[in-house]
């Protein structure tokens, strides 16, 4: 199963993506996390990562090339990507824990993230996954992806939705993009609630726009305070929330226990 968790810019995306990462594992699934997020950089870090891997864009040579190079022989040139043909500097590795990053802005004036955008899409196109492997992308923020395509080949979306009402109006947008592309699986978890009046209140607002609610994480001390060092708790109420989501989506596509 490929999962693109999306949403608005700093609603806790990259958050629920090492969580949802982290309880997968635990529950014995492989896991491949993609870092599609031309701008942050501090996903490894989240997942317990000493450093970033290569990003998947300079094995095609960088922006300028990408074209020309993804039509020549390498890895991103074949049909089908399956995780053990990647070449280990662009694929980290840590208690069947795997990443790879698309791409990052580097430099002012280096032009748009388009050629992320594309990599994106033609990346997880030909990513062919085993019955126990779960991909988890980590969207930029917003829904340029969508023009892009980069959800042409994901099977559920996962928005996280914080209390704002402009959180829950990008929130319906992507909904909308993504059911239009056909996606059935379209769910929000709701993230950095205060207190159960206003996880009501969310759900509400959520429900009125048919959106599906499949968990709410409720403000957690211990997220921020790890968010200091760049990283997210290995305990903690999150973590004990983020397991009954995790159960909800795989029952949602049918995803058979591993092993
Ligand atoms: N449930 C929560 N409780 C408290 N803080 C949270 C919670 N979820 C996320 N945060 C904090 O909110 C901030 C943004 O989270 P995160 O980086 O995961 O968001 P994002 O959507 O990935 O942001 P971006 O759009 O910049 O990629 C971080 O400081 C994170 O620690
Ligand atoms: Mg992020």
């Amino acid at each position: 199963m490929k999962i693109s968790v999306c949403g608005k810019g700093g609603s806790g995306k990259s958050t629920v993506v090492a969580l949802l990462a982290n309880e997968a594992r635990a529950r014995g699934y492989r896991v491949l996390v993609v870092d599609s997020d031309e701008s942050n950089s501090g996903l490894f870090r989240m997942l317990g990562f000493a450093h970033p891997p290569v990003p998947l864009m300079e094995l095609v040579g960088g922006k300028k090339s990408l074209k020309q190079k993804m039509a020549q022989t390498n890895v991103l040139s074949e049909t089908q990507i399956a995780t053990a043909h990647i070449p280990e500097k662009y694929l980290l590795q840590k208690n069947g824990l795997k990443l790879v990053a698309i791409g990052k802005i580097l430099q002012a004036l280096e032009g748009c993230a388009c050629p992320m955008g594309v990599l994106s899409r033609e990346f997880l196109k030909k990513l062919t996954l085993e019955t126990d492997e779960l991909a988890i992308v980590d969207m930029e923020a917003g829904v340029e992806h969508f023009g892009r395509g980069v959800e042409t080949s994901i099977d559920s979306v996962l928005i996280v939705v914080e209390p704002p009402l402009e959180s829950v109006n990008v929130g319906q947008k992507i909904h909308e993009l993504a059911s239009g592309i056909g996606i059935k699986n379209v769910w929000a978890i709701m993230n950095k609630v205060p207190s159960e009046e206003i996880a009501t209140r969310l759900k509400a607002e959520l429900q009125k726009r048919r959106i599906e609610v499949v968990g709410c994480i409720y403000f957690d001390a211990g997220i921020f305070s790890s968010s200091l060092d760049g990283r997210i708790p290995v305990n903690g109420i999150a973590v004990r929330e983020i397991k009954d989501v995790l159960a909800r989506i795989l029952s949602g596509v049918g995803m058979p226990a591993p092993g």
